[in-house]
């Protein structure tokens, strides 16, 4: 028998759920109930969990189609610097490789064959994948060996730009070209005049255009990583995208560098940033000088006023003393109505605010340890890959992770599977207005995000700096 105490209090706990569902549409309605009901409901973080409720879809809704690819890795050569052909590894014979286009809610299906010397896998950044889908060799997969191969099955969860990449000797075979792009187009169309992408790495060319062969030297390994002296967009130096002027372009850039970071300047464009890392963002924000760490990508919303026909703007990066020009924008004389439409955004990013003054659940220090003799290890709580410390998280509860870097040098932090968000950078709150998959961590800087897990499985948790993770700055993190 239940006590009427008993049925007062369920009677107000299905007043205060209906409410909540009241509050949000229905198919956050519907989200809210999954993700809550995963969660451990006592906690005072459910508020966090409920602001975060109708941020993004938890599950993927397969429309049923499904896309087929090939995708190759092999030995080639491409034309880097005009007239030299430059060994490297790519996909399909290309560097960047393919550009995979589908559409949210398609099944992409990848034939992959590894035809190079050695072994790889492909990882999938940022898309949140089924885990034995995320190549992580070790953790969610065996690495495939060379003549061997693999299907990769998933369907994206999120629209927006991702991209892929090996997760074996990483800061090798991605320095060498191994890289494409996913993009996952939204259910509607926005009338853009154009959506283009700025796939922007470096390279560390010798005097005869070849990769020099020398990987993770003891500089890179105590610096910043492998910084290149060449520096291409879409695998050529000095990128040109022409436009009528009243054009409205959706630009997607991806740095795909070991370790450079890049701080665009779009000159007298408007230009404003409407994704990071593939997620579509509170509000716009200025596109200058956004630190496009590796692995980062922006999507920027550019509307050529006519007024700039005829002219080129350049975009130059200004994240180091030295300007590099990545490209230009080269304004024909024809003028074009430009395209009106909102901005393409997500109102429900939460902004977390009152996670700042919630305890710490996970601290991570950052730094470097000499080993005996000529070596360098990169740690994560003060141990370095494979011995770092496993973090455990339950799926649809809110967590704080802090990093504390402790080093002089840059850190991006990536975690697999997941996106979070900052909430303060040095002690100071911050309400960044998007989610991110890779955090840049600059020298003696503490950052805190906030993270509400989805997707279970064993995900890497590494720096995106490939020669630090290299040398030891990863760990496993599981969501369970
Ligand atoms: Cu783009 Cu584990 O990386
Ligand atoms: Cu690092």
């Amino acid at each position: 028998m239940m006590t009427s105490k008993k049925k007062q209090l369920l009677v107000l706990i299905a007043l205060v759920l209906g409410t909540i569902a009241l509050s949000v549409n229905q198919k956050g309605a519907q989200q809210l109930a999954k993700i809550v009901g995963k969660s451990d409901y006592s906690s005072e973080k459910n508020a966090l969990v409920q602001e975060f409720a109708s941020a993004y879809e938890p599950e993927a809704s397969p429309s049923g189609v499904v896309r087929e690819f090939a995708l190759t890795a092999s030995e080639s050569q491409v034309e880097i610097v005009q007239g030299y052909e430059t060994n490297v590894w790519s996909y399909n014979g290309t560097v960047p490789g393919p550009q995979l286009r589908v559409k949210l809610g398609e099944t992409v299906r990848v034939a992959f064959e590894n035809d190079l010397p050695e072994e790889t896998t492909v990882h999938w950044h940022g898309v949140r994948v089924a885990n034995e889908m995320d190549g992580v060799p070790g953790v969610t997969q065996d690495p495939i060996q060379p003549g061997a191969s693999f299907v990769y099955e998933f369907t994206p969860k999120d629209a927006g730009t991702f991209w892929f990449h090996p997760h074996v000797r990483g800061s090798e075979q991605v320095e060498r070209g191994l890289y494409g792009v996913l993009i996952v187009e939204d259910e509607q169309e926005h009338s853009y005049s154009q959506d283009v992408v700025w796939v922007v790495d470096d390279w560390r060319l010798l005097s005869d255009s070849q990769v020099s062969p020398n990987f993770n030297t003891m500089h890179d390994l105590m610096h910043d990583g492998r910084w290149g002296n060449v520096i291409t967009v879409n695998g050529k130096q000095q990128e040109q995208l022409e436009v009528n002027a009243g054009e409205r372009i959706r630009l997607r850039m991806i740095n795909t560098s070991n370790g450079r970071i890049y701080a665009p300047s779009f000159g007298q464009l408007d230009a404003k940033i409407i994704a990071v890392d593939g997620m579509y963002v509170r509000k716009p924000l200025d596109a200058s000088g956004y630190e496009l760490a590796p692995g980062n990508r922006i999507d920027v919303d550019i509307k050529v006023d006519p007024s700039l026909a005829g002219k080129q703007i350049d975009i130059q990066d200004f994240f180091t003393q030295n300007t590099n020009k990545l490209g230009a924008i080269t304004v024909s004389d024809t003028v074009v109505a430009t395209p009106s439409f909102e901005y393409p955004t997500n109102k429900s990013v939460p902004n977390w605010v009152s996670a700042v003054d919630l305890p710490v659940d996970h601290d991570i220090t950052m730094n470097a340890r000499r080993l005996g003799g000529m070596g360098i290890e990169w740690t994560l709580g003060g141990k370095a890959f494979p011995n770092t410390d496993q973090l455990s998280l339950k799926a649809g509860n809110f967590y704080k992770i802090s990093y504390t870097n402790e080093s002089f040098r840059l850190h991006p932090m990536h975690l697999h599977g997941q996106f979070f968000k900052v909430i303060s950078r040095n002690g100071v709150p911050v309400d960044e207005p998007y989610f991110q998959d890779t955090v840049l961590v600059h020298s003696k800087e503490t950052v805190e995000i906030g993270i509400i897990p989805l997707d279970t499985g064993a995900w890497a948790h590494h720096c995106h700096i490939l020669e630090h993770a290299e040398a030891g700055m990863m760990q496993v993190v599981n969501v369970i």
